[in-house]
């Protein structure tokens, strides 16, 4: 299937958010491929312990094996097929037993015992032969703690397909005194009536906030500036919903920055270090830690989202990650998980949590807007009303350099466009 007259440098045919055909096509020659996301390392603690989760079509299990490496197997028993676990989570033991006539395999996914061996003795299927073992992802990497897999033997390492966008792991690492995250576990998951590629654009789309969550944020600001009379101060939440009401130029100052394979990152605009007693007691530990110059280059980063494209959107300075697990052209599974930096207070975790519940939950009226308008773009884009959609917003007024895109204008459509570049790199490799 030839895609790529679907894109164009400034606009796309609505049929790549709708085709299940094409949808396929993605999760072949994309998810299928790159590294995806599996989970942190912290969620698998002991041997035993693992996680179900979904690269592209492929249910598959992360889990922590007796050497303590962390493997990730296809969720499959190579006897009659049937998914090895049915729980997004677990501990195994030190083996897998398949429910259906209890075949087991140790964590690597090597056969442990089929059980009544005597009556396959004579076929293919005996211990020997390593199509009675459970398929490995083909590859397994981590960084800082973030463990990743690609089905794909070949392509880049994790370091190179992460690129610049390593800063989100970085980031979010560099803000706990010892270096390390860990999960907070358990997680929101919600099924986004969508097309995955809505979400992704919409991480780093600085046009929408002042309109979508306009009515959220001037709410938010009025408590905000009462409290501030009233009492000098308001806590740090108001703060995360006003800013979503922030002027047209503010949002239109804000940079994106866009690298090659889709990622990209869109710049701070929210002030996150108050002078309150919490935020006094981290930063010295931090002092402690790293030194005074150090410090002040780990908190200054000016981050907002990292994406990882197609998959990721990483709020580092806040430990908020959000992954995408598509179900169909139309349906996407959001997991939306935080973490707890290493050796901080309580308070600045407290602090992270509070954006947790009040943006990123579902229960919250920023997320509940956005959801609506991703529904209502695919309802849109399902329906006989034109072919094309537009991001013609700033077009040719962005810096490139490098390979790496710049843009003037924090509402510039520069996003898509990148996004568009790699997604037409993929799937016509
Ligand atoms: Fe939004």
């Amino acid at each position: 299937m030839n895609l790529t007259p679907l894109v164009e440098p400034d606009r796309v045919h609505k049929s790549v958010y709708t085709n299940p055909a094409i949808f396929d096509v993605e999760m072949e020659k994309i998810w299928e491929k790159v590294w995806v996301y599996c989970g942190h390392e912290s969620q698998v603690p002991a041997p035993g312990d693992y996680h179900a989760v979904t690269i592209g079509r492929q249910p598959m299990i992360m889990v922590r094996q007796a050497d303590g490496s962390v493997g990730v197997l296809y969720n499959r028993c190579p006897h009659r097929g049937v998914q090895l676990v049915g729980n997004l989570k677990g501990h195994a033991g030190n083996s897998f037993v398949c429910s259906y006539h209890a075949w087991s395999f140790f964590l690597d996914g090597s056969v442990r015992a089929i059980p009544l061996a005597k009556g396959y003795e004579g076929t293919r299927m005996t211990k020997e032969n390593p199509d009675c073992n459970v398929k490995r992802a083909a590859r397994v990497d981590s960084y800082r703690g973030f463990v990743f897999a690609s089905l794909a033997h070949d392509g880049p390492s994790l370091s190179e397909f992460l690129g610049e966008a390593r800063v989100a792991f970085d980031d979010m690492c560099d803000r706990s005194p010892v270096g390390e995250v860990e999960v907070v576990p358990i997680c929101h998951r919600v099924v986004q009536h969508s097309n995955w590629k809505f979400f992704m654009e919409n991480q780093l789309d600085a046009l929408h906030p002042s309109v979508t969550h306009q009515s959220t944020g001037i709410a938010a600001g009025r408590v905000e500036k009462r409290l501030k009379a009233e009492r000098g101060a308001a806590p740090l939440y108001y703060h995360y919903l006003s800013a979503f009401a922030s002027s047209f130029e503010l949002w239109d100052s804000v940079q994106t920055i866009n690298f090659p394979r889709g990622h990209g990152i869109l710049k701070a605009y929210m002030g996150l270090r108050p002078q309150d007693p919490d935020t006094l007691e981290y930063e010295a530990l931090l002092k402690q830690a790293y030194g005074e110059q150090k410090t002040e280059e780990y908190l200054s980063r000016s981050i907002h989202h990292v994406l990882v494209y197609p998959y990721l959107s990483v709020q580092s300075p806040l430990q908020q990650l959000r992954c995408l697990r598509p179900i169909s052209a139309d349906k996407t599974l959001s997991e939306i998980w935080h973490f707890r930096l290493k050796g901080a207070p309580e308070a600045i975790y407290r602090r992270s949590l509070w954006y947790y519940n009040l943006v990123n939950s579902p229960a919250t009226m920023i997320n509940a807007d956005d959801l609506e308008n991703w529904t209502k773009g695919q309802w849109g884009l399902a329906s006989n009303g034109g072919d094309w959609v537009s991001f013609h917003r700033y077009a040719g007024d962005d810096r490139v350099e490098n390979g790496v895109t710049y843009s003037n204008h924090g509402t510039s459509e520069a996003v898509m466009r990148n996004q568009f570049r790699a997604w037409t790199e993929y799937v016509s490799a």
